[in-house]
């Protein structure tokens, strides 16, 4: 092979040797070895952006396709992250940072807390665009971090995350138990369940629309999947009721098919005070119990949690 024609070993979700190595070293937070971005991982990022375009304007919230802008995102290469940041940091204070994959609940709700998002860099397969169960870039950056650009959001994610590791650092200081460990992965399975009926897959009411037909979409799971995006507002196979925090705190969700169940907010004003009684309850210890199925907090992730929440305590 000549030199300057070798081929970049790629970034393809599950199949980047970048990351196994990463992973192998322990090492969660990253930097994006851009270079490493082959020629069909651009592509795969092209392919995805063109076609949800259509569909953002359609579905999305306009402070969602208002993000896109600032942002200065395109569709012909994958993102550089530290350039993301250049724009967004100036808005919210908000940053992407690189990580190698999974992070624990605890340490992911600590980073949003600290205004920094865990960003997965990999990107799926060109060949399968429409299902993965992984994060990848394309979640990331094109569903998620264009509503960090928007103050009211921001805020409300700034608040869960202190809310929800806060739900750890409440307990650590109880006796060693196991009594101790179910009420953590009580509080972690109340928080994991909020995050995805907003942050995830929340809809909400447009006020500016004008129109009776406002529901929109601010979660970033259905921004990133071109075909639930339109099945969430339109199809007749989901149940869309107003967010009630009783309800959500206490209800199991699949992550490996279209949700039949969708929670819908007026505004962020009305999220962020959902937010503030999620704090409250859970300070009253109304979380320490709550309905148990998914999703299922493992063992060591319950290991993980207390042992961070003690070093920050
Ligand atoms: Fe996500």
């Amino acid at each position: 092979m000549e030199a300057g024609t070798e081929q970049a070993p790629g970034l393809t979700t599950t199949k980047a040797p970048f990351i196994e190595n990463a992973r192998s070293r322990g090492d969660l937070f990253i930097t994006q070895p851009y270079d490493q971005y082959s020629e069909e991982n651009h592509q795969s990022w092209r392919n995805l952006y063109a076609r949800m375009g259509e569909r953002w304007e359609k579905y999305a919230n306009h402070r969602f396709l208002e993000g896109l802008d600032s942002l200065g995102l395109n569709g012909e290469r994958v993102p550089r992250l530290s350039e993301v940041n250049q724009f967004l940091a100036p808005l919210t204070g908000f940053k992407a940072k690189p990580v190698s994959g999974y992070v624990p609940a605890y340490l992911f709700f600590d980073c949003l807390g600290r205004r920094e998002f865990p960003t997965t860099i990999t990107i799926r397969d060109v060949a399968t665009p429409d299902y993965l169960p992984e994060p990848d870039i394309f979640h990331d950056i094109g569903g998620h971090v264009p509503m960090h650009t928007d103050p009211a959001f921001a805020e409300t994610l700034v608040r869960f995350g202190k809310v929800a590791s806060g739900a750890v650092e409440r307990l650590v200081d109880l006796e060693d138990s196991d009594e101790l460990r179910e009420r953590v992965a009580s509080n972690m399975r109340a928080m994991a369940r909020f995050f995805w009926f907003t942050i995830e897959f929340g809809l909400m009411r447009d006020q500016d629309s004008g129109t009776e037909d406002d529901l929109r979409v601010y979660g970033s799971g259905l921004l990133s999947s071109h075909g639930e995006i339109q099945h969430s507002v339109e199809s007749e196979a989901v149940q869309r009721y107003p967010f009630q925090l009783e309800w959500v705190v206490n209800q199991g969700f699949r992550i490996d098919r279209y949700q039949p169940l969708l929670f819908i907010v007026e505004s962020f004003e009305h999220l962020f005070d959902e937010v503030n009684r999620l704090e409250e309850w859970m300070e009253e210890g109304r979380l320490d119990h709550v309905a148990p199925g998914e999703p299922t907090i493992s063992a060591e992730e319950i290991e993980i949690s207390l042992a961070a929440a003690r070093e920050d305590d």
